[in-house]
């Protein structure tokens, strides 16, 4: 194998969020391109796993302080992903229900030792595997420590020379521990402690900045917000800015496309308008809204990074003013978020629809219903739902924040380059201008159309990216 993808998620088997999507989307693409990607990730007790064979390639042990946790790496037998994916399977620490918390939305309390476990397993697998890949590619802080490890350990001596890529696709987070957690770690060179610290804490997210061959993260735009203001990491990503590259994430068009979509009813054919009165009447019915008015939706996690504590007041204040559109909000998370939302569909029949859970089906039907969608975010590395929706001809309303500043240029950009509408300062006043001109914008109908037909247009497969980081792997190689 060439190319080894380093993960705590991969779709179709255990996905949280957007990484996810990306590990399980980019080795694919890599691989039409002829490269030969793979993927490892623990293996939790997760539906997916159901009756899924899985064949044992390697077995070992790790050794966290003074024991010895038994771990054996598997390979998935089916052939349908496009990707070899590998699985560590670590018994005691990762088979359970959840891939972060258990299913009530707790912390497990043993990160430190199930993180550790995981990498060192990886490490221990890949050192001892003949045939080396070239490339070791790490995804967020949970596989942080490996380019650390990797070139610091005498264990993993071997595999100093092999290029490291992390990537940060969510740079909040950092996974830092005390340093009384040392006696965790496996032995490292005496000189090496500097690399680990930062804070005077043990941080995954900067060791691997400071380790990592080569850190991208998935846009560009992310990439200078990171350098300007990251909670103190500013410095050192300017210190390592020779090594730094933005690349945007793409997205699956096998599994987002409109012509195919086995969650929808109706398909796309030749026109994109009647695609879209199709499921917007079907939602209409089924939220109880009125089909003639824009209908602006949200997806996603209810909570502040995605700017979701915004919404109750933004649509109380649109509907109250007699703005001419509806509203539809899907996801989960704050308690104070649900409960407010809900007091909004209470006061608001027929112009405010509610669904407070994750449901893979519904999205893919309000990316086809909907007009606009919207994405007020603080913060947004990439953000992948704003090109699933301009894929299925909804219109994003954003913040120009990170991938969404890259992905979405207003309207009202010089050069008619304009797919959706931005705004530019985290406040109600500049997102509820933001719905005006959404508002606007739909009531010339012939323009909108325009845009929308134009947005269904645009190519934001993996092709492009997938090169991008092709390009990154020869360079190390
Ligand atoms: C994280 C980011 C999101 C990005 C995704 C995939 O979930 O919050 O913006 O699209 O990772 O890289």
């Amino acid at each position: 194998m060439e190319v080894l993808h380093i993960s705590a998620e991969c779709y179709p088997a255990a996905k949280a969020g957007g990484l996810g999507d990306v590990v399980g989307a980019l080795p694919k693409y890599l691989n039409r391109q002829g490269a030969s990607a793979g993927v490892i990730i623990p293996r939790y007790r997760l539906k997916w796993f159901e009756g899924k064979a899985f064949q044992p390639v390697h077995q070992g042990a790790v050794r966290i302080h003074r024991g010895y946790v038994p771990y054996s790496i598997q390979q998935y037998t089916g052939k349908e992903l496009g990707f070899s994916l590998f699985v560590a399977d670590i018994p005691g620490k990762f088979d359970r229900t959840g891939i972060y918390t258990d299913p009530s939305g707790h912390g497990y309390g043993d990160e430190v030792e199930r993180s550790l476990c995981f990498q060192q397993a990886v490490l221990q697998w890949v050192a001892s595997s003949p045939g080396k890949p070239s490339v070791l590619h790490c995804h967020d802080h949970h596989t942080g420590l490996i380019p650390f490890m990797a070139r610091h350990c005498p264990e993993y001596q071997s595999l100093s020379h092999i290029p490291t890529v992390f990537t940060i696709h969510n740079g909040a987070y950092h996974g830092a521990y005390s340093w009384e957690k040392m006696y965790l770690l496996p032995f490292f060179e005496a000189g090496a402690r500097g690399l680990l610290d930062w804070g005077n804490t043990i941080n995954p997210l900067a060791a691997a900045i400071k380790c990592a061959w080569r850190v991208t993260t998935v846009s560009p735009s992310y990439l200078e917000e990171l350098r300007e203001n990251s909670n103190g990491m500013e410095l050192l990503l300017q210190h390592e800015r020779h090594k730094c590259l933005g690349i945007l994430n793409g997205i699956d068009t096998q599994v987002w496309d409109p012509r195919a979509d086995t969650y929808l009813s109706h398909h796309l054919q030749t026109d994109v308008h009647a695609f879209k009165a199709a499921h917007k009447q079907q939602l209409a019915a089924r939220f109880r809204v009125d089909p003639q008015l824009p209908m602006m939706t949200f997806i996603g996690r209810l909570v502040g990074e995605k700017g979701a504590d915004l919404l109750p007041d933004l649509i109380a204040r649109a509907l109250k003013h007699g703005v001419p559109a509806s509203f539809v909000v899907l996801g989960t998370g704050q308690a104070w978020i649900h409960d407010a939302l809900r007091h909004l569909a209470f006061q608001f029949p027929g112009r405010f629809g509610l669904s407070l859970e994750y449901n893979e089906g519904l999205a893919h039907e309000l990316y086809a219903g909907s007009d606009f969608l919207l994405m007020p975010s603080r913060v947004e590395p990439c953000g992948l739902n704003q090109m699933y929706a301009m894929r299925y001809g909804a219109l994003p309303v954003v913040r120009a924040v990170g991938g969404l500043r890259d992905t979405v240029p207003d309207v009202g950009a010089p050069g008619g380059i304009g797919r959706g509408i931005q705004f530019t300062h985290f406040n109600l006043d500049d997102a509820q201008m933001a719905i005006h001109r959404a508002v606007g914008l739909y009531q010339n109908q012939a323009f909108f159309h325009a845009i929308r037909e134009k947005v269904s247009q645009v190519d934001f497969s993996w092709d492009r990216s997938a090169k991008e980081y092709q390009a990154l792997y020869s360079e190390m190689i």
